[in-house]
């Protein structure tokens, strides 16, 4: 089947006429824009570092504002794709219950695009983060069964703890209840997904076991986005500086964990033995340093502004 994730925006006269009638079911009266919202210094672990403590008031401003864009760019690209995933798979139903099952799902997805994207606006079309893009590649590509584990067992069980976090580690009440509300939602996107797994059968094939192992390598990286920011902020230019920094932020520790979680949520539908194909270790702090120095030296050499990477 042809099928784009990303789809441009509908013509001016158009897009206004079919926004009415989305607004109007979802009860809401249309964007407005909201300030953007800002998450604490312990929710990226860098409160205790010393490479934040030195770090200018306006420099921990700047990290602070361009992190809440990056994750809300983050979660509104993954609800675009969350729609157009649940409307993909109601056409690939085989009964009536599952077709029903993914209408619920795309039409919570939808309320919660609405819900986060008044607080950041940008071009999806245009703009949308790597991470989804992988993710609206499995969408357009992958097949029923590979789909399902790939982004209902693997990312929205990811998503669960992910929302969970961004809960706690904002002070904006407005926002904590949004993204407990979507909690609540991608648990039943995520419960959908192991049932129909296993209800499906375990065989995985060596490409789904190298799309599971890219989504856990996504993780196993570790913090890039924060040690990148602070690594450009504080100026650092070699391995060893860039090592203490990821020492500092518990590089190695917020990893193993995040990894466990996915760890835990795969092993819901995979025997003992099918776990073993996966590498669940956390590249080494000299890994990690090398590719943020990698990333830092290009931006450098190509003069782009800390916005531009990230
Ligand atoms: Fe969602
Ligand atoms: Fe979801």
């Amino acid at each position: 089947m042809d099928f784009s994730v990303l789809l441009p925006q509908a013509p001016t006269e158009l897009k206004g006429r079919l926004q009415r009638l989305i607004n109007q079911s979802l009860e809401t009266t249309g964007i407005v824009k909201k300030d953007l919202p800002l998450w604490r210094p312990d929710f990226y672990r860098v409160h205790d570092s010393p490479y934040w403590t030195r770090l200018s008031k306006d420099k921990r401003d700047q990290f602070l504002r361009l992190s809440s864009k990056c994750i809300l760019k983050e979660a509104i690209s993954i609800e675009h794709a969350g729609i157009a995933y649940a409307n993909k798979m109601a056409l690939l139903a085989e009964s009536q219950e599952e077709r029903q099952y993914y209408t619920t799902v795309a039409y919570e997805e939808l309320g919660h695009l609405y819900l986060l994207q008044p607080y950041f606006e940008f071009s999806i079309d245009k703009d949308a983060p790597s991470f989804s893009t992988m993710i609206a590649r499995v969408v357009e590509k992958e097949s029923r069964r590979d789909s399902i584990i790939l982004i209902q067992v693997l990312l929205e069980g990811w998503g669960i703890s992910h929302y969970q976090s961004l809960a706690a580690g904002t002070d904006n009440i407005e926002l904590k209840n949004i993204f407990s509300k979507i909690v609540f939602d991608e648990t039943r996107h995520h419960g959908g997904g192991v049932i129909l797994s296993q209800y499906l059968g375990l065989a995985i094939s060596s490409e789904l076991i190298g799309n599971i192992q890219s989504v856990i390598d996504a993780i196993r990286v570790g913090p890039y986005q924060v040690a990148y920011m602070l690594s450009h902020l504080n100026k650092l230019s070699s391995y060893t500086e860039v090592g203490f920094l990821l020492s500092s932020i518990k590089a190695m520790e917020t990893t193993t964990n995040k990894l466990k979680i996915v760890q835990q949520n795969l092993g819901k539908i995979l025997s003992d033995d099918q776990m073993q194909h996966f590498q669940w270790t956390p590249f080494s702090i000299t890994d990690m340093s090398q590719i943020i120095l990698n990333s830092l030296e290009i931006a450098r050499s190509e003069d782009q502004p800390i916005e531009d990477a990230l």
